[in-house]
């Protein structure tokens, strides 16, 4: 095989998103085939993705075809789990977003189905792709701060309301909750740049400023609020306009959690959803010193303490480089990879059981938030 025919499962959105660098007529990949329950949706795809492309309203249909060598799931989360399984099952090469699934039963039943397919299975984890985490990990595993002892996260998610509150995300049953949603991108870069998973959870949340008594089909543009509203969004953003104050709203937005890793590594992570600013800030402790990232301002900083080795000598600031594409340039790395997986066997940064042990730590915090703070042990990878 030397061009990968690509089938999307959710084409708007992330699935568009995806199908921009995948669709590469003459190149090592094409997107040949899109699924979506909107048709409207499938047109649009058709129009700007590949005039030639095969459309259907049930992606089942799309797993039937020969021509299809690989399958994207870029469906609402709680659809992840039964079509990364039945793509497995067909015989396809499976990318899944983020997260793997919506349980920890639900990833450990699509590791088996990978196990049993003999296919390869990407999840859609680009923020190892960044220039800013891959710096991260490079100065981490160059031994400049010593073993890791401790990490501190906070993820100040400033557009919380509109990429989470107006529409599915913001129910527990499509989602579990916004830590494994928007968190196990964070959950997934603790583990990978320490190099060692969560053992142990505990947290805290509530839903301190979205959900309410609106009604639950209350949409922004027919609101007779739209005027004074401060999260009003009043025009088709991905169809997200439902009300962020509907009775339906019951995940939290203000969540701490508190984790210990293997070797004792002790990590905090704070994820709001209300914050005025976008900061997704990372601090690593380690014995001989810490690295700190600053998305805003594009930097790194490298501090280090009393050694008696090279490394004390000077603290450092690094300037991350500007990049182009999605994702702080991490989107066209991370769908290249998934081509490069299937035609050369290239291995990606993180791979599924990571990406089971990021959802199974979201989980267990959400668990523990709903008990009052309860500490919970986080299930063990039983299929290695
Ligand atoms: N890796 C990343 O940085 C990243 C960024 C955004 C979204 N995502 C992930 O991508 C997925 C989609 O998120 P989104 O923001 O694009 O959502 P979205 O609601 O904007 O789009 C989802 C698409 O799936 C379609 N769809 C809904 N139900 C379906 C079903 N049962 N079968 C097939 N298609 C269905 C919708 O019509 C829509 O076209 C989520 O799992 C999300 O976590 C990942």
């Amino acid at each position: 095989m030397d061009q990968v025919r690509i089938g999307m499962i959710g084409v708007s959105g992330r699935g568009r998103n995806l199908a921009s660098h995948w669709h590469r007529p003459g190149g090592k990949s094409i997107v040949a085939a899109g699924a979506d329950v909107y048709l409207k949706k499938l047109e649009d795809f058709k129009d700007r993705v590949n005039k030639d492309a095969f459309l259907t309203t049930d992606y089942k249909e799309l797993l039937e075809r020969k021509d299809i060598d690989a399958v994207a799931v870029a469906s609402p989360d709680q659809f992840h789990e039964e079509q990364a399984i039945a793509a497995l099952e067909a015989g396809k090469h499976v990318f899944c977003e983020k997260p793997l699934a919506i349980t920890v039963e639900g990833c450990d039943r699509i590791l088996k189905a990978w196990k049993q397919s003999g296919k390869k299975l990407m999840i859609g984890f680009n923020m190892p792709y960044t220039r800013m985490f891959r710096t991260v990990k490079g100065i981490v595993d160059s031994g400049v701060i010593g073993q890791i002892k401790a990490v501190w996260v906070r993820h100040f998610v400033g557009k919380g309301s509109l990429y989470y509150y107006h529409d599915w995300h913001a129910v527990a049953r499509n989602t579990t909750s916004l830590l494994l949603q928007k968190g196990s991108h964070d959950i997934d870069l603790i583990h990978w740049i320490t190099g060692s998973y969560s053992k142990k959870v505990t947290a805290f949340g509530s839903l301190d400023f979205f959900g309410g008594d609106k009604p639950d089909d209350l949409t922004c543009p027919k609101c007779p609020e739209k005027e004074t509203c401060t999260e009003a969004v009043l025009d088709d953003h991905n169809g997200r306009y439902m009300c962020a104050f509907r009775k339906e709203v019951d995940v939290e937005d203000n969540n701490v959690m508190i984790m210990e890793l293997d070797n004792k590594i002790k990590a905090t992570y704070t994820e709001c959803h209300f914050t005025p600013d976008y900061h997704r800030n990372f601090v690593f402790i380690g014995t001989e010193g810490s690295v700190e990232n600053s998305q805003p301002d594009n930097k790194i900083w490298v501090k280090t303490r009393k050694s008696n080795t090279w490394c004390e000598l000077s603290d450092r600031t690094y300037d991350i480089k500007e990049s182009e594409g999605g994702h702080w340039g991490a989107d066209p790395d991370l769908c290249k990879d998934f081509i490069d997986m299937i035609l050369y066997n290239k291995k990606p940064p993180t791979n599924p059981l990571a990406a089971r042990m990021s959802v199974a730590a979201g989980c267990a915090a959400a668990e523990s938030m709903r008990a009052g703070g309860k500490v919970l042990e986080i299930p063990p990878l039983t299929l290695i």
